[in-house]
């Protein structure tokens, strides 16, 4: 089937099309970002992002149409991110999605983001290659701008939360670390960058600040940032001169790193000591992370050797609307013929939810 994917929670306006069957195809993929004009508020700014959406959600459609090669008469079914996400911003994409399934008669599906992440890991590679087959019990790591949580999963759309941040999340702090050290919007692939400058036997940046690793010892799966991002506040206020200093400024953005890494490792082992995956997986914009995902594979491959690790392709970490697709492809798959033959007329009723739940 053809699915037509859309995604504007956030300041990405993305459309995609993918084709699924015994696998999931990727016929276009279409993301108009935001970056550049949020960045010089140093972050989201709702009410532009929703105006950016809705200058951009048609065109960003039609392109993703023609990039497939398909007409819309050929779309089986539309997914659309529903929540959670900014309201102002998530309206755009129901309003438009709502409206092409009534004037289309196509049936219509609501995803939760970060389903939709989770999902980004289901996306194969090219038809002709193998593609590996993720077994359940799944673990995945959900790492985004909104959420850090651990999610067991037994089977498709079936969640579990074991543990999750009980402040920041740790794409929030990699964004509000990066304004600190005015590194620019988005924060996490400044900071990568600056880390990956870091010399540890250049004298100078020996001399690096230790910052905590917050909950590190605690026996639940649970995270918390906002002390390490305070951390590395009261660090610089301490010592502006690391401001002026890239050298210095390289020893913190490496530090900070590799203290979120830490948690996030030592949290994710203890979570999978318990559930005894035979998945562990990554999924949401931080999981781009290099160092995240090398060191992440290094424990997994020492420590938990039965089981998988498994990563989104490449520039499938961030928000795309591939992802949401295919956890459309997955949903669809669950209904029942009644469901699916009531889901033209969703559009009724599809209900947009900033706080909405995965479950
Ligand atoms: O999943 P995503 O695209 O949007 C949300 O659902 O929030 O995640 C965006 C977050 C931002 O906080 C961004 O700084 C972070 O992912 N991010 C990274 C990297 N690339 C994006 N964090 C660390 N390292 C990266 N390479
Ligand atoms: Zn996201």
């Amino acid at each position: 089937m053809l699915i037509l994917g859309l995604e504007t929670s956030c300041d990405e306006t993305a459309a995609a099309v993918i084709e699924a069957n015994q696998k999931i195809i990727v016929l276009s993929s279409v993301v108009s970002s935001q970056i550049a004009l949020h960045s010089k508020w140093g972050g989201v700014v709702p009410n532009l992002a929703a105006r950016e959406h809705l200058k951009n959600i048609l065109p960003v459609i039609e392109t993703s149409l023609q990039e497939a090669r398909i007409t819309a008469k050929k779309i089986d079914l539309i997914a659309v991110t529903n929540g959670p996400g900014l309201i102002p911003a998530l309206l755009i994409g129901t309003n438009t999605a709502k409206t092409l399934s009534c004037v289309w008669g196509k049936p219509l599906i609501g995803i939760h983001h970060i389903e939709g992440h989770i999902y980004a890991n289901f996306i194969d590679r090219a038809k002709s290659q193998n593609n590996k087959k993720i077994k359940f019990p799944i673990l995945c790591l959900v790492v985004s701008g909104g959420h850090t949580q651990l999610v067991l999963m037994k089977d498709h759309l079936r969640y579990e939360i074991v543990g999750q941040t009980l402040d920041d999340a740790a794409g929030e702090a990699f964004d509000k670390v990066a304004r600190i050290l005015g590194l620019g919007y988005p924060g996490g692939p400044a900071i990568a960058a600056e880390a990956k400058k870091y010399r540890p036997d250049h004298a100078r940046q020996k001399q690096k600040t230790t910052l905590p690793r917050p909950m590190l010892k605690s026996k639940n799966f649970d995270f918390s940032f906002s002390g390490l991002k305070t951390a590395v506040l009261y660090t610089v206020k301490k010592n502006p001169q690391i401001l002026k200093d890239n050298g210095l400024i390289s020893a913190l953005c490496h530090e900070f790193q590799q203290a979120v890494i830490d948690v996030l490792i030592a949290k994710t082992r203890r979570a999978a000591q318990k559930y005894n995956p035979r998945t562990i997986m990554l999924a949401g914009g931080v999981s781009a992370n290099e160092e995240l995902r090398i060191q992440m594979s290094q424990t997994i491959k020492k420590e938990f050797p039965r089981a998988e690790y498994h990563l989104p392709l490449a520039g499938y970490s961030i928000d795309n609307a591939v992802m949401i697709a295919a956890a459309g492809f997955f949903r669809w798959q669950k209904m029942t013929s009644a469901e699916k033959k009531a889901a033209p007329n969703n559009w009724k009723k599809l209900t947009t939810d900033a706080n909405l739940k995965l479950k």
